[in-house]
């Protein structure tokens, strides 16, 4: 890969690592150090680490950490080139790098993206100011969407003449495969788009990019709400509807507001609640708790008031629960409206923000909507059994948590504590085992011996290697993850490169890499560097010698035994030497 190693080096100086994690996760500052949620795994405390003057970062957790490059990589899906493109264009660094085979799927990437991007722009045009529009926009204003709100989520219209999207593209020079691949296009007749005569709901990257639409229908055959369909851009699962508009004000407040539908999201940003984000159409899945996770301590769940809304609720509490994100509920029994998009629908602008305003801790919302009874009907009005609370007593990571939901419902019922603990431990409740993603830890593997040590230290500064390598030869190494650290840590030193960047990038072994810079990150080997140094080489000098010592009165123990007198003479010489040795270490060693 012909990357001009200074444009490597511009662009780590010139890119704010700080800030491009940041856009992942929240960090807070630990000394010299930067710590947050893994953004690579789902966990609950905080083991992920950046060291902004090193321009590293690394999990505990996973294991996972490099470089910059190799942080966009793994959080993007990216390859290098990719990266390096994405982080020169942010530091405003031209890259010319053209032809190269594993840059074509970068670059299709980057087109589809492109292309997603001038449809949005184009739908939303229509929408607003083109004739063919004039439903859409009427249908919306009905719905009381005001227009800053409408540019805001860039809604648009999709034309009802299923073969202008393509007419449309064709003449701004996309090829053909790429309009396959963009998700647009029916892959039964590719001229004919996918979404006709519909409202348009881009749905934003976290990076604000358009990766996909979901389009509702204006009026005609068809289901009410379509998605792109998924690809390697686009994977249901782990996008929120609103989540780029919402982020800062997420991280802002920690709360997120959780809807079901595009509509209720954008009725809520309308009334001011700049937090609320919606799954796209199917469940709530654990990636995108842990998305909200990044930013968020508390959710407010507030979906729609049937069976259905109730049922999910339920299940998102106990998804929340897991991630140690605290579920508050909205009740609607007051309202007749049923979601959050019926309030803007009808006016209630201030009625919406007001509700959100005091949201009640999910247990009491979900008790209020519990019966004793055992078969219970739905039809008496959204009820739940107690037995269904259980599963969300059990999602509780706390135990303290726990012991005071059990005393809550207790206490509600007017029951005694114990039974309702006891009905409650007398089985598993949630099916799926627990989710407590456990990548390997790949590192555990790699055994701290002084070699490894000693490289560890010699990549903290050149000097220090500068040091080591006057004092011990790469002969003395026996481990061969520190002689392959050695050797590689020689040629810098001989190219006069010393960025731990250039290090990592060098190490083949990815144990190894991953345990270094877990170790670079730590504050283990900060304190004591020349001791530590001092300790290591000491050690390794003298298990050499010993070894040594050892051979030489094998061999003296064959000669006695062979009567080799010449040969004798000189092993008991070479004896003396390696005993003064040893004496002259153990010297300096008391020192
Ligand atoms: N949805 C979907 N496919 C459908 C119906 C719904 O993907 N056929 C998803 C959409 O993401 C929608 C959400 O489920 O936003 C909520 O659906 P629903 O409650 O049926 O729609 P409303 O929010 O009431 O939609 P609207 O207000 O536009 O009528
Ligand atoms: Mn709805």
């Amino acid at each position: 890969m012909a990357i001009p190693e200074t444009i490597i080096q511009q662009i780590t100086a010139k890119v704010d690592f700080l800030e491009l994690v940041g856009q992942y996760t929240s960090l807070q500052r630990v000394g010299d150090r930067y710590r947050g949620l893994c953004p690579f795994h789902q966990e609950k405390t905080p083991s992920f680490y950046v060291q902004p003057d090193k321009r590293l970062f690394y999990c505990f957790g996973c294991g996972k950490g490099g470089n910059l490059f190799q942080f966009l990589m793994e959080m993007e899906h990216l390859t290098f080139p990719e990266a390096v493109r994405r982080l020169a264009e942010k530091a405003g660094i031209q890259v010319d790098l053209y032809d190269e085979q594993s840059l074509e799927k970068g670059r299709r990437q980057d087109a589809i993206l492109q292309l997603l991007k001038r449809v949005a722009g184009s739908f939303h045009y229509i929408l607003m100011y083109s004739p063919q529009g004039i439903p859409a926009r009427t249908y919306l204003r009905k719905r009381g969407l005001e227009d800053s709100i409408i540019s805001k989520f860039q809604l648009g219209y999709a034309p009802a003449d299923p073969y202008w999207l393509k007419k449309f593209l064709e003449k701004k020079n996309f090829s053909r495969e790429l309009l396959l691949e963009s998700g647009l296009f029916t892959h039964r007749s590719p001229d004919r788009a996918f979404f006709v005569h519909r409202i348009m709901f881009p749905i934003y990257s976290s990076q604000g990019d358009v990766v996909a639409f979901g389009g509702r229908k204006l009026s005609g055959e068809g289901p009410k709400y379509l998605n792109s369909a998924e690809s390697a851009l686009f994977k249901k699962g782990e996008f929120l509807y609103g989540f780029y508009q919402a982020r800062e004000e997420i991280r802002r407040t920690r709360t997120a507001v959780l809807v079901e539908g595009y509509m209720d999201v954008i009725a809520l940003h309308q009334a001011g609640v700049e937090v609320s984000v919606a799954p796209l159409g199917t469940a709530l899945t654990p990636a995108q708790v842990r998305l909200l996770k990044r930013f968020a301590d508390r959710v407010i769940l507030f979906f729609d008031k049937d069976e259905a809304g109730l049922q999910a609720m339920r299940k998102a509490a106990i998804l929340c629960e897991q991630e140690e994100l605290e579920p508050f509920a909205v009740s609607l029994e007051e309202f007749p409206y049923k979601d959050p998009a019926d309030f803007i629908q009808n006016g209630q602008k201030g009625e919406l923000q007001k509700i959100v305003k005091y949201p009640i801790p999910i247990l009491e919302f979900l008790l209020k909507k519990t019966s004793l009874k055992k078969d219970t009907g739905t039809h008496q009005g959204n009820l739940l059994k107690v037995e269904d609370l259980f599963p969300y007593i059990e999602s509780m990571v706390s135990e303290v948590r726990r012991e005071a939901a059990i005393a809550q419902i207790a206490d509600f019922f007017e029951l005694d504590r114990d039974s309702i603990r006891k009905d409650f431990q007398r089985k598993k409740w949630i099916n799926a085992p627990r989710k407590v993603s456990q990548e390997e830890r790949k590192t555990e593997s790699i055994q701290r011996t002084p070699e490894i040590i000693l490289m560890i230290l010699a990549m903290e500064s050149r000097k220090n290697f500068e040091d080591i390598r006057s004092r011990i030869a790469l002969d003395d190494f026996e481990d061969p993850r520190g002689r392959e650290l050695y050797i590689t840590l020689e040629e810098l030193y001989r190219e006069e490169e010393w960025s731990i960047d250039r290090i990592c990038q060098r190490i083949s072994d990815e144990a190894l890499k991953d345990f270094v810079l877990s170790k670079l990150i730590s504050s283990e080997f900060k304190m004591n560097q020349e001791r530590l140094i001092n300790d290591s080489v000491m050690f390794l000098k003298r298990r050499n010698l010993e070894r040594q010592r050892q051979q030489v009165l094998k061999a003296i123990q064959r000669c006695e035994r062979t009567n080799q007198a010449e040969e004798l003479s000189q092993l008991l010489e070479k004896k003396m030497y390696l005993d003064g040795e040893l004496e002259k270490l153990r010297a300096v060693e008391n020192e």
